[in-house]
């Protein structure tokens, strides 16, 4: 079995080790989502280590934009900056993917006015009621996600992330608490699961057969009447044959962490393995990962194939060399 320190190729990417630096949003962008010095700083430090680096999620259009200094990927003069942040990364050596959101009934009202979503229900935790999206604007979005891809692989990216968790758009289109809809959108998984495979598919042609395309699934809502991580594995196999190559495993309209786990290394990990067995594709663990070698173990053992960690990279920007090291020294040993 590999370990953390090997390489793993993907559609003809060579990721040199299985450490990854999953997207997290830095509020460091301009106000109309422009790259700045502070981001690029941000992330030249932390891809010297990291085999593969997922930018933050960057709004696809101005009406799903979440938070005030969110980085954008919604309009064409965004991409000489988005090109130095790609240069950035590749000049460190890791491989450089960026995550495209729509934030969907998350969008923040004072930046959007009223957000748009499957259906006029408040996302679980939040106060505001979105509008309902009309089947034109639905059309709409997969354009809006389209264009975001083509402007990322202008911008030199090596690949691209939907981003599909957390309850932004297409997460609530997945979950039966947050879509209500009686037309072809909502319904039956089969329904609920048409924008976003739509939009994979869209996205795949644009890139084109040689450019990474991951997506990160929401695989439970973790709650009463959600999505459930059964139709996750059904789902996760309908993105694999439009074209997805690696499934970033992470929460749906429940967010970032697992009630109750949140103290538990890996808490997604075991949902990552369930993916991984049914699709065959490689797949990307996460949560509370603290320990490099418990990063180690989890790709020893053959469970997942990637494991991010987010929270300890960010408080620590030279987390990743210092794991690559621990875990040098104890494989050392070991042998
Ligand atoms: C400040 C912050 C911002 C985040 N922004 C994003 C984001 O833009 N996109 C995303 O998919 N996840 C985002 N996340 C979730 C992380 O990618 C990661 O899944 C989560 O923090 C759990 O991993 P960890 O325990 O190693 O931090 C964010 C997390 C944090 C702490």
């Amino acid at each position: 079995m590999p370990t953390l320190l090997d390489p793993i190729e993907i559609r003809g990417h060579v990721i040199r080790n299985r450490l990854v630096l999953p997207p997290m949003g830095t509020g460091l962008a301009g106000p109309r989502g422009e790259v700045t010095d502070e981001l690029i700083k941000h992330y030249d430090v932390r891809s010297r280590c990291n085999g593969l680096v997922i930018v933050e999620h960057s709004y696809v259009s101005p009406r799903g934009k979440v938070t005030e200094n969110q980085l954008g990927i919604w309009s064409d003069d965004l991409i000489p900056g988005l090109a130095r942040l790609a240069k950035t990364i590749k000049g460190r050596g890791a491989v450089a993917v960026i995550q495209l959101n729509h934030g969907g009934g998350k969008a923040n009202p004072e930046l959007v006015g009223t957000p748009i979503a499957p259906s006029s229900v408040p996302v679980p935790g939040f106060e505001w009621v979105p509008r309902e999206i009309t089947r034109e604007e639905i059309d709409e979005v997969v354009e809006e996600f389209v264009e975001a891809a083509r402007r990322a692989i202008e911008a030199g990216f090596d690949g691209v992330e939907i981003h599909g968790a957390h309850g932004y758009l297409l997460s609530e289109f997945l979950s039966p608490i947050t879509n209500k809809r009686r037309d072809e959108y909502g319904g039956p998984l089969e329904n609920r699961m048409r924008l976003p495979l739509r939009i994979v598919e869209r996205v795949r042609r644009v890139i084109g057969s040689g450019k990474l395309l991951l997506y990160r699934m929401g695989v439970t809502d973790a709650m009463e009447g959600g999505f459930t991580v059964e139709e996750a594995e059904v789902f996760a196999a309908r993105l694999v044959e439009r074209g997805v190559d690696v499934i970033d495993v992470s929460g749906g309209l429940c967010g970032a962490e697992l009630p109750g786990k949140e103290n538990v290394q890996g808490y997604f990990v075991p949902y990552a393995e369930r993916i991984r067995r049914r699709v065959k594709a490689p797949v990307i663990g996460v949560g509370g990962v603290r320990d490099p070698l418990f990063a180690n173990r989890v790709i020893e053992e053959g469970r997942i194939d990637l494991i991010a960690v987010g929270r300890a990279q960010l408080e620590d920007a030279e987390w990743a060399c210092r794991a690559l090291e621990a875990v040098k020294k104890y494989l050392g040993g070991r042998r």
